[in-house]
């Protein structure tokens, strides 16, 4: 097993060696049951001494990821088939766990498409929710009008019309740019793995919320970033908190979802986000400021975005449309300026020399008019009643010591949970009722939080969400019978 290590950063190498396994255990990339290496295996691979890797695995074992058996070898611990029912062909080491991988963990991989039938973990919009009839059609509109689409490279930055669209789009609620400084990008995840790969290197600082968008934490793990983390409360990233990391360490990107926060739903306030591009201006740091739901606000409109108020390019920004309009057309929007946006722009071409032309050409219309407001004011509307669909239903069920903030916008709510409850745990017992939900893990980027837990209320129908929550609030009654239980049993 390959994993990468930083000599000289501030993390002692067992602490990284543990934390990078627990990474791969909990995104899938090592799987259950399967053998790990010795520890003087370990120690050679990786060039670190057998007290180092020792102390890893010691932990790893203390906290239940893995386990020793006597004259067999270390194995991730298989926490739902009995360990008695272990076959030992999916037992044996494996030769490609040798073949070093940059991936320290995916989220993504663990958690999409999973085949549980009441989804509340992907932060994705209900299919009949979304505009498909209308595309549907204009993509065979598109193919009929010009069938040779499919043969032809689009522009790199993006087709020339949509980049129009979207900068009368993004005009409309005060994100300042011209059609030129538009990138077009394979949904906003490209647009961070764009910005990870041009601009940040093993032991550069990126300082991210915590919580936080688990999909950016894995780019920028994999580019060997050192993440610093700073808290999100109701108002957004606490900025004193912030003040305080930059003035000991100089962060070369601060990257925050300001307007209906991931996971939390929290909107940063106007004053933070002043604060924020201030300090950011005084270290010469980038900011990605990461927009995918402000039109999904459910009472008024969120503050105006850090964007608008950058004069001196700053703040990267990115506007994904997997929200709002058609995630299948994977179309994200990234806007900079000057030679940062230059420097996107070349990422992009060595990446994949522009996104699919079809999909571009075929949002145009529907952006370009008035359907695409009135989309968004039924689907605030639906969105909302589905949000208080949930609010009601834990308000009735949920326990005690079980709390929430309400979020008024975006598409999750934030759990949490009493501080010896553990989401991971809950997650297991939630699979055996064909639920899933994001445990609080997946959305940290530094410290172990397992105390929380993120609800997508935005993807299921009411019948489906009443069912999950429910069944939900079951689960967490269980687990508090269960601790009562076993913390009142005498101890002999
Ligand atoms: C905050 C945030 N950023 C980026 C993304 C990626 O979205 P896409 O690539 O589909 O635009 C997501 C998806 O959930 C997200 O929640």
């Amino acid at each position: 097993m390959q994993i990468e290590i930083h000599r000289n950063g501030e993390v002692p190498l067992s602490k990284q060696i543990y934390q990078s396994i627990v990474d791969r255990i909990r995104s899938g990339l090592l799987q259950e049951g399967i053998q790990l290496p010795s520890v003087r295996e370990l120690s050679k691979q990786l060039g670190v001494s057998l007290v180092t890797a020792v102390r890893a695995y010691q932990q790893l074992e203390q906290e239940g990821f893995i386990t020793s058996i006597q004259g067999k070898g270390t194995f991730v611990k298989e926490k739902i088939k009995a360990e008695e029912e272990r076959k030992e062909e999916s037992l044996s080491y494996n030769w490609q766990l040798s073949v070093q991988d940059y991936l320290p963990r995916s989220q993504f991989a663990r958690f999409h498409m999973v085949p549980e039938k009441i989804h509340l973990s992907s932060s994705m919009i209900d299919p009949g929710l979304l505009p498909n009839r209308f595309l549907e059609q204009e993509i065979h509109k598109m193919l009929s009008d010009n069938p040779r689409i499919l043969s032809q490279y689009g522009e790199i930055q993006g087709d020339v019309e949509l980049r129009r669209a979207i900068y009368e789009y993004l005009k409309g609620f005060g994100v300042p740019t011209t059609p030129e400084n538009i990138l077009v990008t394979s949904g906003s995840q490209q647009g961070i793995d764009l910005i990870a790969r041009t601009f940040v290197g093993p032991g550069d600082v990126v300082v991210m919320e915590t919580p936080t968008y688990p999909g950016a934490i894995d780019v920028f793990r994999g580019r060997g970033a050192t993440i610093l983390s700073v808290p999100v409360d109701k108002d957004g990233m606490r900025i004193d908190i912030l003040q305080n990391l930059c003035d000991k360490h100089k962060p070369k990107i601060i990257y925050t979802i300001p307007t209906f926060h991931n996971p939390t739903g929290a909107v940063m306030t106007s004053k933070r986000r002043r604060q924020l591009l201030d300090i950011a201006q005084s270290i010469q740091c980038l900011i990605i400021e990461d927009d995918p739901c402000n039109e999904i606000y459910f009472n008024k409109k969120p503050p105006a975005s850090i964007k608008k108020m950058d004069h001196n390019g700053h703040v990267i920004y990115l506007k994904g449309l997997s929200k709002t309009l058609a995630p299948g057309c994977r179309i994200g929007i990234l806007v900079a300026s000057g030679s940062i946006f230059n420097r996107l722009l070349a990422a992009k071409a060595n990446t994949d020399l522009g996104s699919p032309l079809l999909t571009q050409k075929s949002i145009i219309r529907f952006i370009n008019s008035k359907r695409m407001m009135d989309h968004l004011k039924k689907l605030r509307t639906a969105l909302r009643i589905r949000r208080d669909l949930v609010l009601e239903l834990l308000s009735h069920h949920s326990p005690e010591g079980i709390s929430w903030v309400i979020p008024e916008g975006g598409l999750n709510l934030w759990l949490s949970l009493p501080s010896w409850m553990d989401s991971n745990h809950l997650l297991v017992e939630a699979k055996k009722q064909q639920l899933t939900f994001l445990p609080g893990s997946a959305c940290s980027p530094v410290e172990q939080e397992n105390h929380h837990l993120r609800i997508c209320y935005s993807y299921m129908n009411e019948e489906l969400l009443t069912q999950g929550i429910t069944t939900l609030c079951n689960i967490l009654h269980a687990e508090i019978s269960s601790k009562k239980m076993s913390d009142a049993t005498p101890y002999f």
